[in-house]
């Protein structure tokens, strides 16, 4: 269906940010998107988690998002469209490298300046340091 509501939505020359989509569930497979780096492998991989002055280091995988590896180990981390749409869950990465898929990445200017991602759309492709903002 978003094959052809993207063709028709983008005759109205909308500002790409106002363009919403929904996932409808965890997304699966990021291997298979476009622009995956090479070479990733499935880890599992370690993510330090920096929540104020508490540290932790968790287990991730390469097939979960960063916001999955953290439930998974009992961190509630903020989320609420986990689609990448909102960026309620924005939480700065301090380190490694993460895929975002491109139809997902809707970050806006100062979190791609300031080295914010999205972790219910962030992929590792190693070990991760991410800064979370639990109330
Ligand atoms: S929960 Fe909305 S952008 Fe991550």
């Amino acid at each position: 269906m978003y094959d052809f509501v993207d063709k028709e939505v983008a005759k109205l020359d909308l500002p790409q940010r106002r363009v919403r989509h929904e996932l409808f569930g965890q997304m699966k497979h990021p291997e298979k998107l476009e622009g995956y780096p090479k070479g990733v492998g499935n880890g599992p991989f370690k993510m330090t988690v920096v929540i104020r002055d508490d540290k932790r280091v968790v287990d991730c995988r390469a097939d979960e998002t960063l916001l999955v590896a953290l439930e998974r180990a009992g961190i509630a981390a903020p989320n609420r469209c986990r689609s990448g749409e909102c960026g309620f869950c924005h939480s700065r990465l301090a380190s490694g490298n993460v895929y975002i898929p491109p139809n997902l990445d809707k970050r806006r200017g100062a979190d791609l300046k300031f080295g914010y991602v999205h972790p219910c759309c962030s992929f590792p492709c190693g070990d991760v340091e991410i800064n979370v903002k639990v109330k």
